[in-house]
């Protein structure tokens, strides 16, 4: 079975549900609040964990008390934290979320910290460490001038390299080739071609369109519609899972681990599809980014038993 590191950032999230979004100029009593350990990089890493072994994480922390009890969690979660940092004099990155209570949709600012520090000198030093790993999984909370250095770095080694590009902005051909496939949700499609993305039609589009500036295979993630997959050759749709979801921060990454998990057994693409999709709907039955990622064997369980619900 193939191996897979993660490479991206780390965040620890303050989250309060909220009885609806705040307004401007208004305040609010939150209905409740936790601190969860978070990141676009650290959820990927450990919903992956959760899933199949073996997985690494490549990353940075700041030498506070949440950093370094984030970096033993890590190791908790079975996630091999060899080749996270923890910079000295450093907060680590910090993400204030909040989750609306009736829908589980959320807002997310997001401050990088340690993340910024990221950058090629560290990357460079542990990259080796990481080597013997066949799939990649990025984001862009990291500096994104060493992201794309590092995916071409493994994408040119014959990796498989799989770009989350999110926080989104609009990336070159050259950043876009060195993905193997890349996965916007709609609003992160809408900002990298400039169109809009709001029905499937519209979606197919938008896909056509980012195919041409450059990428290889896009993933589109549609929430609860399920996801949209588009190469020069095939185009299909992957039907989502009907769940009452509570809070559905970090769906997009428990998507991006259980697409590699499935495609790292070798499964085809609609299955590897099926599967993320299953990992993500699972992953927002509770609070938080990671409380709720599944086990292999729930998401086992879960699609033997699933049922339309009309
Ligand atoms: O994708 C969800 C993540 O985005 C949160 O955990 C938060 O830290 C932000 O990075």
């Amino acid at each position: 079975m193939k191996k897979i590191a993660v490479i991206g950032s780390l965040n620890i999230d303050l989250v309060s549900r909220v009885p609806y979004f705040l307004r401007p100029g208004e305040t609010l009593q939150g209905l409740s609040f936790h601190t969860f350990m978070g990141g676009k990089g650290g959820n990927q890493a450990v919903a992956v964990a959760r899933l199949t072994p073996g997985v690494s994480m490549l990353g940075m922390l700041g030498d506070d008390q949440n950093g370094l009890a984030y970096h033993k969690y890590l190791e908790e979660q079975g996630v091999n934290n060899q080749a996270v940092g923890i910079a000295k004099n450093s907060i680590s990155g910090t993400a204030v979320i909040e989750v609306d209570d009736s829908t589980g949709d959320n807002r997310i600012i997001y401050h990088p910290g340690a993340n910024l520090l990221l950058n090629d000198m560290h990357i460079q030093t542990h990259l080796l460490q990481i080597m013997d790993h066949d799939i990649f999984l990025f984001q862009l909370e990291t500096p994104i001038d060493t992201v794309e250095k590092t995916m071409k770095v493994l994408f040119e080694a014959g990796k498989t390299t799989i770009l989350d590009p999110a926080p989104a902005v609009t990336l070159s051909r050259d950043f876009l080739s060195y993905a193997s496939f890349i996965t916007p949700n709609e609003t992160e499609l809408s900002i990298l071609t400039g169109l809009p993305t709001d029905d499937e039609d519209q979606l197919y589009k938008a896909g056509e369109a980012l195919l041409q500036k450059g990428a290889r295979a896009i993933i589109i993630k549609a929430g609860k519609q399920g996801a949209y997959y588009i190469d020069s050759n095939q185009r299909f749709a992957a039907k989502g899972f009907t769940v009452k979801a509570v809070d559905t921060t970090a769906a997009g990454d428990s998507f991006n681990a259980g697409f590699a998990t499935a495609f790292s057994r070798g499964e085809a693409l609609p299955q590897a599809l099926r599967y993320a999709n299953a990992v993500a709907a699972l992953s927002t039955l509770k609070t938080g980014a990671q409380p709720a990622m599944p086990t292999t064997q729930q998401v086992e369980s879960f699609l033997s038993s699933y049922h339309e619900i009309d």
